[in-house]
């Protein structure tokens, strides 16, 4: 494995500072995989100038890239942050395009595709990850040419329109091509990536079979998930359950939780979400005295300029609505500005009525497919945004449009009212999808179409069996 993240990082600068988990749905997927599959994961520890020497981390062989102080402002705050990062997502604020930055993602690139080579035995599979290291597989196959390389992209990919602004979309295309196969959450990610290759006459063919360089690309969807097994277990857990019980007698037993958890980013809508929240006590669909809103969020990119506005941005919302609307012991919205382990983050789960998820995009979020999997009495409510990777599969869930404060606020005061048959019904469906088409699911898919084993037709390799339209995955325009 190749990511720009490992799964736990360093708090200070070189090698001194404690050692935390990482969040991020990246982490949280793969780190399961790693477990149950030997392998190494390259990648960096999260501090600038950090020399760390490969070691062991709960039977994961970790090998870290170290990156100086100039490399993390431009290729990771810079070109990954500033850069990539808004602009796969739909230029929710504006991307910045720099070539001082551009030359350091080309330099760090270079490096994880020399330490990917020196970690690789002859014949082994390398995949790569994410938005950070898009130049990878074109540089390792330059290195390495026997090894099979895979790419998965766990953000969007933006449609030809917006790719375009990118004065190095065709060196960007060819290092994706470098890959034998490269995975997108959605069929539409995959239809984007091969019509910009066609376009740029860097490849023939249909998604599915791209011609480039006298080899056969593949671009397909394989959604990502979780580990629903190690979430439902834990979720029954008595110390899980009894501090959910405490959470809930610690809020007002008679107060329905609504409950989120995001990185603290500006993609996931936190914003409009409380601001809803609020209007949902000003139309008194909701008062403080029956419902508490409990959102959870994780300080992320913390010296990138956006970030730093939106941290001040929510405050400022939290402080605004809780003015307003609490009342002496009754907090209207109680915002934990924190990074939780997951030991503390299910009792949240297990405890909420209602799961707010409202990202004005994501390439899936897992964080969904986590509060499904903690539901393990079939009862809770899913609200969830159109613009998350995961409405795909989770039809069940009310789906909003996080822009429309209108609906989106019904729809909070729906998911509060639901009535009880209706909300197991809807959440046993979810489950079941979710179950089936859990991590181990997705990582065995990729891995059958990366080893040339599958025929890999549709947008999945593996049976979907559950709710989902097959036309969700498949990849028809193509
Ligand atoms: P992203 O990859 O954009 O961060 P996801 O929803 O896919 O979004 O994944 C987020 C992951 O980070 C989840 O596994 C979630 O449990 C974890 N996470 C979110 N908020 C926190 C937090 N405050 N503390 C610790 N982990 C968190
Ligand atoms: O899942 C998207 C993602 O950007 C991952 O690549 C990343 O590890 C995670 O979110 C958290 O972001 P960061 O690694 O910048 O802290």
């Amino acid at each position: 494995m190749v990511a720009n993240r490992l799964p736990l990082h360093r708090t200070g600068t070189g090698s001194d500072g404690s050692w935390r988990a990482s969040a991020g749905g990246l982490v949280t997927a793969l780190e399961p995989i790693l477990r149950s599959t030997p392998g190494a994961w390259v990648g960096w520890t999260g501090a600038p100038d950090d020399r760390t020497e490969p070691f062991v981390h709960d039977g994961i062989e970790v090998r870290p890239v170290p990156l100086s102080r100039v490399e993390v402002e431009h290729y990771y705050h810079g070109m990954s942050n500033r850069t990539f990062w808004p602009l796969y997502h739909d230029a929710i604020v504006s991307p910045e395009f720099h070539r001082t930055w551009w030359g350091s993602y080309l330099e760090v690139n270079q490096r994880f595709a020399a330490e990917a080579a020196a970690a690789a035995a002859p014949g082994d599979l390398v995949w790569v990850h994410d938005y950070h290291l898009q130049l990878v597989p074109q540089l390792l196959r330059a290195r390495r040419p026997d090894v099979r390389i895979g790419f998965f992209l766990h953000i969007p990919f933006p449609p030809q329109e917006l790719f375009e602004w990118l004065p190095w979309r065709e060196e960007i295309l060819r290092g994706l091509l470098g890959a034998d196969l490269i995975g997108f959450q959605t069929a539409a990610a995959a239809r984007n990536f091969a019509q910009l290759c066609r376009h740029h006459r860097l490849a023939s063919g249909s998604a599915d079979a791209l011609e480039h360089d006298g080899r056969t690309v593949r671009a397909q969807a394989f959604p990502i998930s979780i580990d629903f097994d190690w979430f439902d277990t834990a979720a029954r857990k008595p110390e899980t359950l009894a501090r959910a019980e405490e959470i809930r007698r610690l809020v007002g037993p008679e107060r329905r939780i609504l409950l989120s958890v995001d990185r603290l980013d500006y993609t996931k809508g936190i914003d409009r979400r409380i601001e809803a929240f609020g209007e949902l006590l000003a139309r008194r669909l909701a008062s403080v005295e029956d419902c508490v809103f409990l959102q959870i969020a994780a300080p992320s990119r913390e010296a990138v300029h956006e970030y730093k506005h939106l941290r001040r941005q929510i405050d400022g919302i939290v402080g605004s609505v809780n003015g307003t609307y609490s009342t002496p012991g009754r907090i209207a919205v109680q915002y934990f500005r924190r990074n939780l382990t997951r030991a503390e983050i299910l009792p949240y789960y297990c405890a909420a009525d209602v799961m707010l998820v409202t990202p004005l995009r994501d390439g899936m979020n897992l964080v969904a497919k986590e509060y499904v999997a903690c539901r393990t009495n079939g009862d809770g409510v899913l609200v969830l945004s159109e613009f998350a990777g995961a409405a795909q599969e989770m039809r069940q869930a009310i789906q909003v449009n996080p822009r429309d404060l209108d609906r989106m606020t019904e729809s909070f005061a729906s998911a509060l009212t639901m009535d009880p048959a209706e909300a197991k019904r809807r959440m046993s469906g979810l489950r079941r999808t979710v179950r089936r088409r859990d991590v181990h699911a997705w990582s065995k898919s990729f891995f059958d179409v990366l080893r040339g084993g599958a025929d890999g037709g549709g947008g999945t390799a593996e049976p979907t069996g559950s709710d989902i339209g097959e036309d969700d995955l498949t990849d028809e325009a193509d």
